[in-house]
């Protein structure tokens, strides 16, 4: 096939038997309505956000079980072809789910696990969601895969694109931390920084995908099959834990896909009757200095303010979030909350669990714990109930946030005196 499409105008026909997997249409998660599966995003009846439906054959723990240690092993699940496998991609996925005692002990919590996915192949949980999106746009024909990024994505997409050979250009926010920026550079020359916040490089984004044709920008007019690969996340703590969900959850929030997706995730694990049906509670984090879906959480609203963003979390920098109204929803249905933390207890968060866990998080995980630990504080987490913390990031990317409070405890002559007189002996 060579025609080139990523248009809203392509129909099923230019795509291969089996394109998407098990996956049906595009249902709209406001009305229902369906469309066809291709490079679509809103809804043509509502304008609302459209998501993957599946016709999802019978799922076999065992089956999951001896598939590859990676994503690929819910393949099933997900909007991919049954020989996703053999094109090139970063394989992200099954990474550790740590039981954190000691960050419990110093908390309170009677039992709690870190999630850690900094170790994925550019170290946030983005490059799940990139996997996903990269079949896609194979699918799809794209000549160009691209982003517009608070960091992590921009690093993710770089990466995959250059591990499948196709083209990438990915957009940033010209503040950036220097090394999110040298971490997209190493990948792509096509680094382009953006005079504006992140919610500016998303517009700019949107009218490029609207001129250009052929160009899959992953979390635009991709933005369905990309979300997808955050249930993974979902799946693997469930796997991880012998098949059953955690009691609680805390999830960071930027535009708030990934907290939605991995609910959907516990959902259709129920459905699909991989583990039992039981209540379970979500838990959205942010930083107060970028935390619109935590304040319409605490003012009782449906309505989503956007904010400028002004925050050392910025992963987590999105003041206009597309999901937000979507993480309220579950957050409220399931009995959890949406909190906020200044920017000096995201720095005590990082800190926190690096000391405890041996853990280096960057800020957004910095404000996933703190968030966890004020949850504890102010009485709306249960300590005594099974709790999973999400770490998407790493540490090394968001030096800057930590590095005036930590260093050297003493400078020395390399003598032993000089040493015993530290007192560190
Ligand atoms: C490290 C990290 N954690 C969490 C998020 C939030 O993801 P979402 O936009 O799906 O809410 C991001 C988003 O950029 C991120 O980079
Ligand atoms: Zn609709």
């Amino acid at each position: 096939m060579s025609t080139s499409v990523i248009d809203p105008a392509t129909t099923s026909t230019g795509l291969r038997d089996g394109a998407f997997g098990n996956a049906r249409a595009l249902s709209c998660r406001e009305c229902g309505h369906e469309v066809e599966l291709g490079p679509h995003y809103a809804c043509p009846e509502c304008f609302g956000p459209l998501e993957v439906a599946y016709d999802f054959p019978t799922v076999t723990r065992e089956e999951i079980a001896a598939g590859p240690r990676n994503i690929w092993r819910y393949k099933a699940l997900l909007p991919v072809p049954g020989d996703i496998e053999e094109s090139p991609n970063t394989e992200p996925g099954f990474t550790r789910l740590l039981r954190a005692d000691n960050l419990a002990a110093e908390l309170g919590l009677t039992k709690l696990w870190v999630k850690d996915d900094s170790t994925n192949p550019t170290n946030s949980f983005k490059d799940r969601v990139v996997a996903c999106a990269l079949s896609a746009a194979r699918e799809l024909h794209a000549k160009v895969f691209a982003c517009p990024s608070t960091g992590n994505l921009a690093n993710a997409v770089a990466a995959a694109g250059a591990r499948a050979g196709i083209k990438t250009v990915v957009f940033i926010p010209s503040n950036l931390e220097k090394p999110k920026q040298v971490n997209s550079a190493v990948y792509t020359p096509n680094l382009v920084a953006v005079d504006g916040n992140y919610d500016d490089v998303n517009k700019l984004a949107s009218e490029i995908a609207g001129e250009e044709d052929g160009w899959a920008f992953v979390n635009v007019n991709v933005r369905p099959f990309y979300a997808e690969g955050s249930k993974t996340l979902g799946y693997e703590i469930a796997e991880q834990l012998g098949w059953r969900l955690p009691d609680q959850i805390v999830i960071p929030v930027a535009s708030g896909s990934q907290l939605t997706k991995v609910d959907k995730a516990f959902q259709e694990l129920i459905k699909l009757g991989l583990v039992e049906d039981r209540p379970y509670k979500v838990f959205g984090a942010q930083a107060t200095g970028c935390s619109p879906v935590s304040v319409a959480y605490k003012t009782g609203t449906d309505a989503i303010r956007p904010v400028k963003p002004d925050t050392i979390a910025k992963s987590l920098a999105i003041g206009n979030p597309a999901d937000g109204i979507y993480v309220l929803d579950i957050c409220r249905r399931t009995g959890g909350a949406v909190e906020d933390i200044t920017d000096d207890e995201v720095r005590e968060g990082i800190l926190l669990l690096a000391r405890t866990e041996g853990v280096f998080t960057e800020t957004a995980g910095g404000t996933t714990v703190g968030v966890l630990k004020k949850l504890i504080e102010t009485g709306q987490l249960d300590p005594d109930l099974e709790t999973v913390v999400i770490n998407t990031g790493m540490g090394l990317k968001t030096l800057d946030a930590v590095a005036d409070q930590v260093g050297p405890a003493a400078t020395i002559a390399p003598s032993y005196d000089a040493f015993r007189a530290t007192g560190l002996a």
